[in-house]
């Protein structure tokens, strides 16, 4: 019997119309799918875009939870982390074995921050010859600056993507360094952030969106009324110079 394929498919930033027709082709064809969550027993969100966007009937579904955990390059992983991706592995490589193609559903696009690259990995660790394919979809990047109206780059703009969870010192360098900047995971940092951006004056280059394209969207200019606000976790700051 010939194994099946593990397919990442991304699935876009929340509505299910952002989602592509390859997207909804591979879930369709795929009789299993690992869905993330990022609480215990809690929803999925990428199989709630899903959801919106076509039938899961008949599906053999794992809600599976990843803890929310710092993953530091070239460090040793958090032991629960680790854990999950091996049992999500697990779980995968079953269904492969049985001839089953299986999909793991993850918001924007697989390649940023994104949990099913680390089940990839550990999947691929242990069974080197599994057939594994990348869906792209749309990052909640390109889809805040939609929202935002505001294109990232333009002309020879540097542009660069961080995570917004490192020290005031690497955030300021960053900020003096590129044209461009998207900041993801903000939703805590924007306390700390906003005076270096009022300091530096580019407070009225940033713009702020929560839950893009998930039906609550709000677009903040005003950054200053968020100090003190407890943002959505589906926050993303844009800072771009030329603005
Ligand atoms: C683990 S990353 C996942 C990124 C995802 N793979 C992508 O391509 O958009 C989670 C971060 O993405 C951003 N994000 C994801 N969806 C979002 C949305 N609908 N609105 C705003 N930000 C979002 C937030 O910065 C959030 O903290």
């Amino acid at each position: 019997m010939n194994k099946g394929t593990f397919y990442v498919v991304g699935v876009g930033p929340g509505d299910p119309e952002l989602m592509t027709l390859k997207a909804t082709k591979i879930l369709d064809k795929c009789p299993a799918w690992l869905a993330p969550a990022a609480r215990k027993n809690g929803d999925s969100t990428a199989l709630t875009i899903v959801n919106g966007a076509m039938q899961s009937e008949g599906k053999d579904i794992l809600i599976h939870h990843f803890p929310m955990k710092k993953v530091l390059s070239g460090t040793e992983q958090d032991s629960e982390l680790q854990d999950a991706w091996e049992a999500a592995a697990l779980w995968v490589n079953e269904k492969l074995e049985n001839g089953q193609d299986v999909a793991l559903p993850t918001l924007g696009d697989p390649a940023i921050y994104c949990t099913g690259f680390y089940v990839c990995e550990t999947l691929l660790a242990r069974h080197p010859d599994v057939n594994v394919e990348i869906i792209p979809g749309i990052s909640a990047i390109g889809a805040t600056a939609a929202a935002a109206k505001t294109p990232l780059c333009l002309g020879d703009d540097k542009l660069v993507v961080i995570p917004a969870v490192f020290e005031n010192g690497d955030l300021r360098e960053t900020l003096e360094t590129f044209d461009s900047m998207v900041f993801m995971k903000v939703y805590k940092s924007m306390d700390r952030l906003v005076p270096l951006l009022k300091e530096l004056n580019l407070l009225d280059k940033a713009v702020l969106v929560e839950r893009t394209s998930m039906g609550a969207e709000q677009v903040h200019h005003d950054l200053e009324s968020l100090i003190g606000r407890e943002l959505h976790y589906f926050s993303t700051l844009i800072v771009r110079k030329r603005k």
